[in-house]
């Protein structure tokens, strides 16, 4: 789970759930109604479908059985009011088969089976659509699967969340469940959530913004309200990137710090500066040798990157405690760590006292990458390396690309071409 995505999604939902409350869903007496009613809403409003259910209540046909044995005309004629009530009756029909052939006409046997088992065969059935499918697995189920619907492209797209107008269901339905929580409550509420704002405010011509509980939120107002507060000066650049800068003292005596005030900062020659209190332990011995080693971090070094940040080399030899390997650089005396799959060997240039932090600038004078992370044309992939960076006190990987270096001017064939 995209951890930013999931607080993007339940700062949505709270939205959406502060203005209205729960929304009780789905309106029906039992299982079996929910499933008349998921069939028969299909492109008719609720106050339809209520009518044709009042009906089959008052004819005591609200059951399998009583689907199976009615007769066509009049199970037509009781569900009138829902449009292409014929095709309705058929599916109802289908269904109600279904369930009494293959489950002795108990849902509770139906249901007992695997989610995904259970939407294959819904979907085999006549006229049950991915929708449908979803609403009765969630809602008379009570199984944790996210309903969409066309409110949710609406609604998504204009908050800025899909971006793809023609986004597919499977692809809607994807997104929601690898960011949230498989919870049937929250999956209930949510879906009738969005449903409220795609029904009351975002319609498709003439949306009432104004009244719209994501009003704040949403990317199509520009998010105008965002309220920003008057903060004092701090570092709050995020996020940046974090290293084990790798040092050596005059006797060859190595030690790792921890850094996230790093940056290049120069091209030609390559350089890149990293700030060091000049109470750490490794200040001294890269002022005194004029030498440094800038690992990059991975996931699977996270902890021993947190760890070189939190011990020091004046009280223990954090190779030894992080178990990461030492290895020969080429041009200067610190060692490289052999877990990092990128080490850029520097060479004290400057030297800028700042204030709470002394500024090395470092020119690069070796790199070492990890054959590994090219690909057979020998171009460095640093995708697959797994890096991470920190923010706001917290390590974190890097998901995903949303394009590359100069992708906003590449004309739409060419994206497709280098998308492959
Ligand atoms: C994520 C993280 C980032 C850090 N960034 C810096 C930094 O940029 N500069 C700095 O002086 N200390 C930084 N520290 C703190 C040092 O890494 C820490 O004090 C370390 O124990 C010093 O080790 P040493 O005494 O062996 O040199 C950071 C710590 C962590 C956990
Ligand atoms: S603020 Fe407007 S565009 Fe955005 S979701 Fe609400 S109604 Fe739709």
């Amino acid at each position: 789970m995209n951890k930013n995505l999931n607080q993007k999604l339940m700062q949505i939902y709270n939205s959406m759930y502060e203005k209205t409350g729960p929304r009780k869903w789905w309106p029906a007496e039992s299982k079996f109604e929910v499933i008349v009613g998921a069939i028969l809403t299909q492109f008719v409003s609720w106050k339809n479908v209520t009518t044709a259910i009042e009906n089959l209540k008052r004819e005591n046909l609200l059951s399998v059985e009583g689907i199976c044995s009615v007769d066509m005309e009049k199970l037509e004629e009781l569900i009138r009011s829902t449009r292409f009530y014929k095709q309705k009756a058929k599916k109802l029909k289908a269904f109600c088969t279904h369930v009494k052939d293959n489950y002795d006409g108990s849902l509770e046997k139906f249901f007992s089976k695997d989610i995904y088992e259970l939407r294959k065969e819904l979907l085999s059935m006549y006229g049950i659509g991915e929708e449908t499918a979803d609403c009765i697995i969630l809602y008379a189920a009570e199984k944790p699967i996210f309903v969409v619907d066309a409110y949710t492209r609406r609604v998504f797209n204009r908050l800025g969340i899909f971006n793809n107008e023609k986004i597919s269901y499977g692809e809607m339905q994807k997104f929601f469940m690898d960011n949230l929580e498989h919870d049937v409550a929250l999956f209930n509420e949510y879906h009738a959530q969005i449903d409220g704002v795609g029904s009351n405010y975002c319609h498709s011509t003439n949306p009432m913004c104004g009244e719209c509980s994501v009003y704040d939120i949403c990317a199509k107002n520009g998010g105008k309200k965002m309220a920003k507060q008057l903060w004092k000066p701090s570092t709050i650049l995020n996020p940046v990137p974090v290293v084990m800068v790798t040092c050596a003292d005059k006797e060859g005596k190595p030690n790792i710090v921890t850094v996230a005030w790093v940056g290049t900062v120069n091209s030609e020659p390559p350089m890149v500066s990293i700030s060091l209190r000049k109470e750490r332990f490794s200040y001294d011995m890269i002022k005194e040798t004029g030498q440094f080693v800038v690992n990059l971090a991975t996931r699977k070094i996270a902890v021993a990157t947190d760890l070189c940040g939190v011990k020091s080399g004046r009280d223990i030899d954090k190779f030894v405690a992080t178990k990461l390997t030492p290895a020969k650089a080429t041009q200067v005396n610190a060692p490289l760590i052999e877990e990092s799959p990128v080490n850029l060997e520097c060479i004290v240039r400057h030297r800028l006292e700042l204030g709470s932090h002394d500024m090395f600038v470092g020119e690069i004078v070796a790199v070492h990458v990890d054959e590994s992370l090219l690909d057979e044309k020998g171009k460095l992939c640093l995708d697959k390396a797994d890096l991470i960076c920190y923010s706001h006190g917290e390590y974190w990987t890097l998901e995903e690309s949303l394009g590359y270096f100069g992708y906003s001017v590449t004309k739409k064939k060419n994206l497709k071409r280098n998308k492959k």
